[in-house]
């Protein structure tokens, strides 16, 4: 049932937003204390779409090269990309050389990085915009390229000369637990020590989960982000799966997220091959529910104006960006639908209704409203907007009325709702 604006709030409901307010506002776990991801991180990384094509010969316009750096970096600048927010260009394995150098640091291979990681860092900087780089706390990165125990403060001192913004620190070929812990904690500090801005990307609790449950306190002190599960794919699948994990392990992961430190369920692969328009809107909008790094893995030379369109959305980019960085969670499941929310700034929420039923046409579902944002979604009434698959004013709701929306198969409505 929809309500005239300029209803009076009794003066009890105002006293429950406040509360609200003030129990939303308590801080997660410590954060690590470099001042970096406030928010999550935005940007490009190659893994999911390039992985270790190293072939410039044969495929030279998708090998991991400066080239393919440049381009992106051109039209991360010159397509809107940079403006919305995507900021960090991000290397991912197979950049280095086979070997270190007489000094024992890590050599860009030279053929395919001709300028070097520095020389590729200045240019990236002078586009406006920060380079991401990948190694890993192991004896082997997991192509098999150099990896840096033993090598932690040398490297770390390496990217920061290098001018390096970001470091994605992988977790292959590590002999113990104890390496895996100590490498991703020495590295952390190394990085501190150099005095430059770095985000430090982790994978640590993944390689973590086969042998003990992660302290995920402990590693929000050490990481501004750190991967949880298996590598993204470009299928409708690997979305589903991080979606289950996420889910299912949501009472462990989401309260310590927040401004410093947030969970990592991997790369965008929106603009790809693999997803259809319906998931693709999936992808973005639990995304954005789950306050993950948006790191997109796609061709940006080659991409849809739909699924530009789509990465470009600026309010769920906010959503995602949101201040009070609170990551969202799962509130039901019925029905092969389920509904996700996410606590905003100004007492407003995010809700996303997923319909996963994978035959038939597009279902209706009704929701109400009182069961949203734990009662307080909509308190005594709301304005509620669609931003996705289309965006589109519903109008003033109470807390009493029901929402009826239309998802379509594999599909996703993202909300907003609003105090009025
Ligand atoms: C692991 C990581 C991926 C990617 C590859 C590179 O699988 O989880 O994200 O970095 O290594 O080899």
């Amino acid at each position: 049932m929809k309500l005239e604006n300029g209803i009076q709030q009794p003066g009890f409901l105002l006293a429950l937003r406040f509360l609200a307010l003030v129990l939303w506002s308590f801080p997660g776990a410590r954060a690590l204390d470099n001042g970096l991801a406030m928010t999550p991180t935005m940007g490009w990384l190659h893994w999911e779409r390039f992985m270790c094509n190293v072939d410039c010969q044969e495929e030279p316009d998708s090998c991991i090269s400066e080239k393919l750096f440049m381009q992106m970096a051109e039209l991360m600048d010159s397509d809107g990309w940079k403006d919305v927010g995507y900021e960090y260009l991000c290397i991912d394995d197979c950049w280095m050389a086979p070997k270190r150098d007489s000094k024992g640091r890590l050599q860009a291979d030279p053929k395919r990085f001709p300028g070097g990681i520095q020389g590729l860092a200045n240019y990236v900087h002078s586009k406006g915009l920060k380079l991401g780089i990948y190694a890993d706390v192991g004896n082997k990165t997991c192509a098999g390229f150099p990896g840096s125990f033993g090598y932690y403060d040398i490297d770390a001192q390496t990217f920061a000369d290098w001018g390096v913004d970001l470091l994605k620190f992988d977790g292959c070929h590590c002999d113990s637990m104890e390496h895996l812990e100590n490498g991703y904690k020495h590295m952390s500090l190394a990085l501190n020590r150099t005095g430059r801005s770095i985000v430090y990307s982790c994978e640590w609790p993944l390689y973590m989960w086969p042998f003990r449950k992660p302290n995920y306190t402990e590693i929000r002190q050490y990481c501004n982000h750190w991967r949880n599960f298996d590598d993204v794919y470009d299928s409708w699948q690997s979305i589903k799966n991080i979606l289950d994990w996420t889910s299912s392990n949501q009472k462990r992961i989401i309260d310590v997220a927040g401004p410093g430190g947030w969970n990592d369920p991997d790369m965008l692969v929106i603009g790809n091959f693999g997803l259809s328009w319906d998931q693709q809107v999936t992808q973005m909008a639990l995304w954005a529910i789950m306050a993950a790094p948006l790191l997109m893995s796609n061709d940006l030379r080659h991409i849809s104006p739909q699924a530009k369109a789509l990465l470009q959305d600026k309010d769920v980019i906010a959503i995602n960006q949101d201040p009070l960085g609170k990551q969202g969670y799962r509130l039901r499941k019925e029905d092969n639908i389920e509904v996700w929310e996410r606590p905003l700034s100004d007492l407003a929420w995010a809700v996303a209704m997923v319909n996963l039923q994978e035959i038939g046409g597009p279902r209706f579902y009704t929701i109400s409203i009182a069961s949203l944002g734990q009662g307080m979604a909509c308190i005594p009434d709301c304005i509620i907007t669609q931003l996705l698959p289309v965006k589109r004013k519903l109008g003033f709701y109470q807390w009493t009325s029901d929402l009826k929306i239309q998802i379509n198969p594999t599909g996703t409505v993202l909300l907003q709702l609003a105090a009025n």
